[in-house]
């Protein structure tokens, strides 16, 4: 079969052509290795050290270096559309560690947080760190409930709204127009601050990335990362915040004990943007994920028909509903017949979801992905 030019570029094709492993790990939300670009980082890594020397391995500026700042500014003007003043941004360690950042200086353990539920399982491990009171308030396909979100803010404060707009983990529900404006409403009578973690919007199949939730308003604190759409091992993100947001993350004792977070990664990837090397690997990726999430999806409808979902149309999951059965109970049989998951209660503290499984198509080709459902239709039977 021919392939294309954005899959070569993407590294992705070599992976086609694997056979199925042993265990075909549809639980973890990674890359393959194939899509991680070693030779961007590597043309990076020779350009930042012939041109910046020493000065690269000192401690870096608190919010990032100007040129990491300026390069991140563009690219997100360029993909979102929207305007960016490198002067409202904040490099991070990745997504995590700017939710964790957030979580020590803007709350205290026992205030509340109100997350979309389902919600990604391990922003719930770092509201747990934090001490803090989850409220979960469910969504339909435009996103969380606004309504009921006003019931529950009315019900008490909340310090912190936890979202993720496009492409959710695990629903893969991105929040319509109409919906954001709704929330954003609902949150600012109430004073609650929210915490937009975008770490998928850029991974639209269609290429339509959604406008970043509130961008720029008061109120509002954006989360950005690298991971999905370059390199989780780089550790790099972003927080884009107001002004005053900033000024407490660049004056707590992490950030002045340590200075920037991460010079060098920040620098590489800057370097990567600056090579204009971005939309292409965009293009590959979104092309490679479509394709893998149309593959998953035919098998889930060929191989288990009773099983429920909404087909993606970004990031990186399948949301599937296997009524009447236990998706715990099935997992182990699962594992046993080499295919894994993660079942849906993970993504609550309650007790809800647990017919439901994400399954992650990031990481396989379509051929490894009919396989796993092939797996998946044994531990079923
Ligand atoms: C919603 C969400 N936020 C954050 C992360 C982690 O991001 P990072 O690697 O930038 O810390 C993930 C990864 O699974 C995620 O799904």
């Amino acid at each position: 079969m021919a392939r294309s030019d954005t899959e070569a570029r993407s590294g992705l094709e070599a992976a086609s052509d694997s056979a199925a492993p042993a265990l075909i790990d549809l639980a973890a939300g990674h890359p393959e290795s194939a899509a991680l670009p070693v030779d961007l980082f590597r043309a990076a890594a020779a350009a930042v050290f012939a041109r910046d020397r020493s000065s690269i391995l000192n401690y870096g500026a608190e919010r990032g270096e100007g040129a990491s700042r300026r390069a991140l500014a563009t690219f997100l003007a360029a993909e979102h559309g929207v305007e960016v003043d490198p002067e409202r941004l904040f490099v991070t360690a990745g997504a995590s560690v700017g939710l964790d950042l957030l979580c020590t200086l803007f709350t205290s353990p026992g205030d509340t947080v109100v997350v979309a539920a389902p919600t990604y399982h391990l922003a719930l491990r770092t509201f747990a760190d934090h001490g803090l009171e989850v409220v979960e308030v469910e969504g339909d396909r435009e996103g969380i409930d606004a309504r009921a979100l006003r019931s529950a803010l009315a019900a008490g404060p909340a310090k912190l709204l936890y979202l993720v707009p496009s492409f959710a983990n695990p629903s893969g529900v991105t929040m319509s127009p109409e919906r954001r404006l709704d929330v954003l409403e609902v949150a600012r009578a109430h004073g609650t601050t929210v915490v937009a973690d975008d770490v998928y919007a850029l991974l639209a199949f269609d290429g339509a990335t959604p406008a970043p939730l509130g961008w720029g308003r008061e109120g509002v604190v954006n989360l950005g990362s690298f991971s999905k759409i370059l390199a989780p091992g780089a550790r790099v993100g972003w927080i884009h915040a107001q002004p005053d947001v900033l000024d407490a993350i660049e004056a707590s004792g992490l950030v002045q004990g340590g200075g920037g977070l991460n010079p060098i990664p920040a620098a590489l990837v800057a370097e990567v943007l600056a090579s204009g090397a971005m939309p292409a690997h965009l293009r590959a990726l979104r092309s490679t994920y479509a394709d893998r999430a149309r593959g998953l999806v035919a098998a889930l409808e060929r191989t288990l028909p009773d099983v429920r979902f909404l087909a993606p149309t970004g990031g990186y999951f399948v949301w599937a509903r296997f009524p009447g059965r236990d998706a715990r109970s099935l997992l182990a049989r699962a594992h046993g017949l080499g295919v894994a998951f993660q079942p849906g209660d993970r993504f609550t503290l309650g007790d809800r979801w647990r017919e439901y499984a994400r399954l992650s198509f990031s990481r396989y080709p379509a051929s490894v992905l009919a396989e796993g459902v092939s797996r998946l239709r044994r531990a079923v039977d």
